[in-house]
Parts: C-alpha cells; structure tokens; sequence
C-alpha cells in the first residue's frame, strides 16, 4: 500500500513538471546611475511587476545591468548578459544611444529583445531585426501629434531645444517635420549636451531673443526637472509657452517640479488618469507596492514583462515559437489598447496631447486631445 502510495505521488509530480511551463532567464539593462536613473528604477518596477502578474506559474530569472546611460557600458553589458549568463530574452534599455549600440549584437545573437523605452527610431526601422521589439513607443511616434497640434492652434513659429544625441535630434526632426507641414516655421535650435549640464540659463537667454511665438523641448530624466524649473525662473513663461514631448513632466518627477510645470502643454502614451479599469488597477498595485505614482516607464516596463511571459508561456519551449509570438500580439494594457506592428515590430498607440495644471496643492495632467493608432512607417526596415 505504502510503495503504491509512493509510486503515484512520484508519478503526478513528473506529471505536474512535464506540464509547467519552462523557466525562463530575462537580461534587464537598464541606467540605474546618470541622468536617466529615476526612469530605470520606474521601468524596473512595473518590470518585475508584470511577471508577477504574468508569469502564470513560469519560473523566471531576472539578471540586471546598470547601462549608466552610456553607449560603451551598454554595449559591455548586454555582452556579458547575451554571451555569459546566456538569457532567453532580453528588455530594458531607455536611451536611444545605447539601443543604436547594442542592436548588432542582439541582431547577429539571435537574443530576443522586447525595447521598454528607447525610441530610437532606427531600431524599428532601417536597422530592425526580427529579434527586436519595441512596446514603448518610437521618438518620431511621441513628436509628431505635437507639432501637428501646435500647427493647428495656429502657431506659426517656435524655438526647439533637446539634448544633443540620437533621442534629442529625432524627437525634432519629427516635431519639425509635422509643424511645418501644418504651416508652422521653426525658427531656433539648440542641443545642449545630455550629461552635466545643470544651468540652462544661456540656452533659455537665446530662445527668448529669437522672439519665437512659442518653445519645443524634449529633456529627460533629472535634466527635465532642471530645465523645468529653470525654464520657470527664468520668466518667460508668458511671453514663450512651452511645449514638449511628454516626458518633460514624466509623472515620476512633476510633482518635484511643481509649479514649475503649470501651463506646459505635451504629448505622450501614457498619463495617470487614463479612464481604463486596466490603469486603475495597475496604478493601486503600482502605487501600494512601491509608494509612489507609476509612470510612463512604469507601464511600458509593466507591458514589456507581459508581452514577454505571455508570448513565453504560449511557446512551450519552443524559441522560434517565441520570437514570432512577441511580434503577433495585441492587447490592452493601462495605455488602452496596442498591438505591436508585424511590418517594423514598433507598437501601434494612442498618443496624448495633456495639460499640466497646477490646481493649488499638486500639477494635474489633462487630456486635451487623443491621436488614435498611431503607427509609424516601415522607414526603410523589411521585415
Ligand atoms: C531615449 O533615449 O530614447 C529616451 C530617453 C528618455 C526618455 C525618452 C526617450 O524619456
């Protein structure tokens, strides 16, 4: 009786291990230093928070890298990720730079690659891969809504600014590609550096001469939050209203820059009051687990880990399976709905234009208008 007993207990636990899905390792490099740390962190938590809600059982492995934000640590790290630790999967990565660094290395390595922030917009386009996915959004994808906006409140002229790397210079290109086309002219440009630099003072003094109508800006990170309030000692918030991609007053830090921000007008795939029961799930979970407010970084790290368990789990161990599940998936998520574009692998997104206001105690987002679907085009990728 006791050996029958025995026997059937070792024969449903091979049962159960013959059914559970494979472990899988993940390779996470994300800036945890530099100007970029607040949205590795951010990126990172609603990361781990999706394989918790999306493992399904699957026993996962994270391995992390501080990319510091630079190209060549970058680059040396997801090296030692892709050819030591040997991962199934890779994500991760916020700064443009660093994707256009370790793109041949993914490519030429056949490591799946789900993209949690970069927008580089080559990535996606003349040097996609089939092993590279993005589900955050591309540079051009975020810009391009706001100059057509601007163009259409009859905004003739503005002044741009952004820090001087691949990131900085296509968010323009494509905002100046919509304004002008809408009519608009601009008239004014500046890169400053993207580390070190904590006084933009000489740069605002020159924006302000150019007697521009109105000011674009892309800063990310800790240079937003300088740029931000700087902007606002300044003064000339009446004379040049600002503009932005939306990550100038990321909810991770608007609430640091406060005041600051009221009145800046951007555009974005995410803010906090979007009106889905996905989002206000993901934001009580969010906010209870980590104390703080989630983010863009937050979501697109939180739909990155879904996008990969669920494509995991549907493969069954099989790795081409898996490869071609990450690029054939839609669903909806706390932004609302996406679906990640066969033809480039970059997402297909709603991108909001939103307004920041400062209602007494706490800067507000609200929604002024939504770009519906937007999907980029193939720009010289073949899939
Ligand atoms: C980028 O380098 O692609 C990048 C970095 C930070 C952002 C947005 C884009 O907030």
């Amino acid at each position: 009786m006791k050996i029958i007993k025995i026997l059937l207990t070792a024969m449903m636990a091979i049962s159960l291990t013959a059914h559970a899905a494979p472990d899988v390792k993940i390779g996470l490099v994300l800036p945890f230093s530099g100007v970029f740390t607040s949205l590795g962190n951010d990126t990172e938590n609603g990361f781990r928070l999706g394989i918790e809600k999306f493992a399904n059982g699957t026993n996962v492995k994270i391995i992390k890298a501080d990319s510091e934000g630079n190209p060549a640590i970058g680059l040396s790290k997801t090296k030692k990720i892709v050819f030591q630790d040997k991962v199934d999967v890779m994500s991760g990565i916020v700064s443009s730079a660093v994707l256009g660094a370790v793109r041949d290395t993914l490519h030429n390595s056949k490591t799946p690659m789900v993209v949690a922030n970069a927008g580089n917009i080559h990535a996606t386009g003349k040097d996609c891969s089939p092993y590279i996915v993005r589900v955050s959004f591309s540079n051009a994808q975020i810009t391009r809504p706001m100059g057509d906006w601007m163009a259409k409140q009859g905004i003739k002229t503005a002044y741009v600014m952004a820090p001087d790397y691949a990131a900085g210079h296509q968010m323009i290109n494509a905002f100046r590609e919509e304004f002008e086309k809408g009519g608009g002219k601009v008239i004014g440009e500046v890169y400053p550096p993207l580390q070190g630099v904590t006084d933009y003072s000489s740069y605002l003094a020159v924006a302000k001469a150019s007697e521009a109508e109105s000011m674009f800006v892309f800063f990310p990170g800790s240079a937003a939050i300088n740029f931000v309030k700087q902007y606002h000692d300044f003064g000339i918030a009446k004379d040049v209203p600002l503009y932005a991609a939306g990550f100038l007053t990321s909810p991770s830090y608007v609430q640091v820059q406060g005041k600051a921000a009221d009145g800046i007008i951007s555009s974005l795939h995410y803010l906090l009051d979007l009106p889905y029961e996905e989002n206000t799930k993901f934001k009580q979970a969010y906010e209870s687990r980590y104390n703080k407010p989630a983010s863009e970084f937050s979501v697109a790290g939180y739909d990155a880990a879904r996008l990969v368990m669920e494509a995991w789990n549907k493969a069954d161990g099989d790795k081409e399976a898996f490869v071609k599940n990450l690029s054939n998936t839609s669903f909806k998520g706390p932004r609302s709905k996406l679906s990640i574009d066969p033809k480039t692998h970059n997402v297909v997104q709603n991108i909001y234009i939103l307004k920041n206001r400062w209602d007494g105690e706490q800067i507000v987002q609200e929604l002024i208008e939504t770009y519906e679907d937007r999907k980029d085009a193939a720009n010289g990728c073949q899939l």
